[in-house]
């Protein structure tokens, strides 16, 4: 079996599922029963000055017949006093001397950053992480993603916090920013030792339409909150993507956003990860999601070969790149297995009103499977995207893979479009129907 022991700037753990600071991670009972049933290690639920927090506090976004694809929560950090945690952290750590526990934390001043730091390493805390992530509440009082927005605040706070630290020190970060390789770089500068990603978006997710309140409703108003779940994988993956690429963030990257499963973890290690942590998954499913992580992560290592989680990390880097870089010689069209088809048609009206035109119906032969028309296709893989039967259309080369012409090939060559009417255009050429013919469709 390939060894799955992770190591994040010295914050070792069996495994490289933690949970993610959050309500799962709110007791030593629950950090308890999630190392029972596997996970490697857990970012305690924010500790700090305890808040009162509001009822409710969730709003969940359903799509179709999905629930919670995404949720929206305006919970503040633990609403525990610090005594009580810190007692079960101690306790935690005697049970669980090899798991990871991770203390997350959040106060003002820099005597508070001291005088925390200390108590939670002698709680015996083997790193602590730095939450200038939370959207709501928390940074309209000047902390949370109010610092994370900042980066000399940043900055600043990480060196209070490394003035006394020793373990390592991980810095938490918001994706309520347009750059975030910028507080990454800000994390590194101030002496951080390795960075997470991300914390919840800004969100609202839905409003009550009857009583005109959005959701979640607090005594009819509410409030902004922070977004996450399997809709903001996609943002959080680009944005790993973008630290581990940065040639100044220097530091291991614990990544978040909507991981449910082995093959989530996996797309966040290629990307850089060294580990992940999940949060909603647990919310919705429960700690025994990792009884299905775990095999499902060393399977995949035992079938590419991969050792140890270190030979897989940042695998596809190396394939992301500026779009100025893909060839534009490159080119696929789309392919119908008429076997496969169930005759929807959804890739029909796709094509029709959504892209290019490049797919007909075959009237009058007694079947509803649509045909390709080859020299009307760009490869666009719209119709391969909305077809329900897995494999149905697939995307078949073209050209010969012998020509490799990029956008900055052709600008550094002159034969780049550089005016509005230019006739080097890529659509030149390219059949479209006349605007009437729309009115004579059937
Ligand atoms: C209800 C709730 C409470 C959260 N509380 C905290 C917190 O106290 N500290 C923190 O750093 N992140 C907090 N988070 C953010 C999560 O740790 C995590 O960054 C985010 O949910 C994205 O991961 P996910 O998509 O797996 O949920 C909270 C998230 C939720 C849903
Ligand atoms: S979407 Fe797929 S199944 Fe439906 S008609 Fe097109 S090819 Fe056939
Ligand atoms: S790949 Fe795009 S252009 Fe080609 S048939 Fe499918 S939807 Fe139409």
């Amino acid at each position: 079996m390939p060894d799955i022991s992770s190591n994040l700037a010295g914050i070792k753990s069996p495994n490289p599922f933690w949970l993610a600071s959050a309500p799962p991670t709110n007791s030593g009972y629950q950090v308890m029963k999630a190392f029972d049933a596997g996970w490697g290690g857990a970012v305690w639920k924010t500790l700090g000055v305890p808040v009162v927090n509001v009822s409710s506090r969730y709003g969940g976004v359903n799509y179709r017949d999905s629930r919670l694809i995404g949720l929206n929560n305006i919970e503040l950090i633990t609403d525990r006093p610090l005594k009580d945690n810190l007692h079960e952290i101690e306790e935690v750590k005697k049970y669980f001397p090899d798991h990871a526990v991770v203390a997350s934390l959040m106060v003002e001043s820099r005597a508070e950053w001291h005088q925390i730091v200390k108590d939670v390493e002698n709680a015996g805390a083997d790193g602590i992480e730095l939450n200038f992530g939370c959207p709501h509440g928390m940074c309209e009082r000047g902390m949370g993603s109010a610092v994370g927005q900042e980066p000399e605040v940043l900055k600043t706070i990480v060196g209070w916090v490394k003035e006394v630290s020793t373990v390592p020190v991980i810095v938490k970060l918001t994706p309520n920013i347009s750059d975030i390789t910028v507080p990454a770089q800000a994390a590194d500068e101030g002496g951080g030792d390795a960075i997470s990603l991300i914390n919840t978006i800004q969100s609202l997710v839905g409003v009550d339409i009857d009583n005109f309140v959005p959701y979640p409703v607090v005594d009819g108003k509410s409030t902004h909150g922070g977004y996450c779940g399997p809709a903001v994988k996609p943002i959080a993956l680009n944005m790993l993507k973008n630290c581990a690429q940065h040639t100044n963030v220097n530091l291991p990257i614990s990544g978040i956003g909507g991981i449910e499963n082995w093959r989530d973890a996996v797309e966040y290690i290629l990307l850089g990860a060294t580990n992940v942590q999940v949060c909603t998954a647990v919310m919705h499913f429960g700690f025994g999601i990792i009884r299905e992580m775990i095999p499902g992560l060393e399977n995949y290592m035992v079938e590419k070969g991969f050792d140890s989680l270190e030979d897989m990390r940042g695998k596809a880097l190396g394939n992301v790149t500026n779009w100025e870089n893909l060839n534009l010689k490159h080119k696929v069209i789309a392919d119908i297995d008429e076997e496969k088809c169930i005759g929807c048609q959804l890739c029909y009206i796709a094509c029709e009103d959504g892209a290019h035109q490049a797919i007909g119906l075959t009237e009058n032969n007694g079947t509803r499977v649509p045909h390709i028309i080859e020299d009307n296709c760009v490869g666009c893989n719209l119709c391969s995207i909305v077809c329900p039967v897995e494999d149905c259309i697939t995307m078949v080369r073209k050209d010969d893979g012998t020509e490799v012409v990029t956008w900055k090939d052709r600008q550094e060559e002159g034969s780049a479009p550089t005016t509005f009417n230019d006739d080097r255009a890529g659509g030149i050429g390219h059949w479209v129907p006349e605007p009437k013919d729309a009115l004579n469709k059937k």
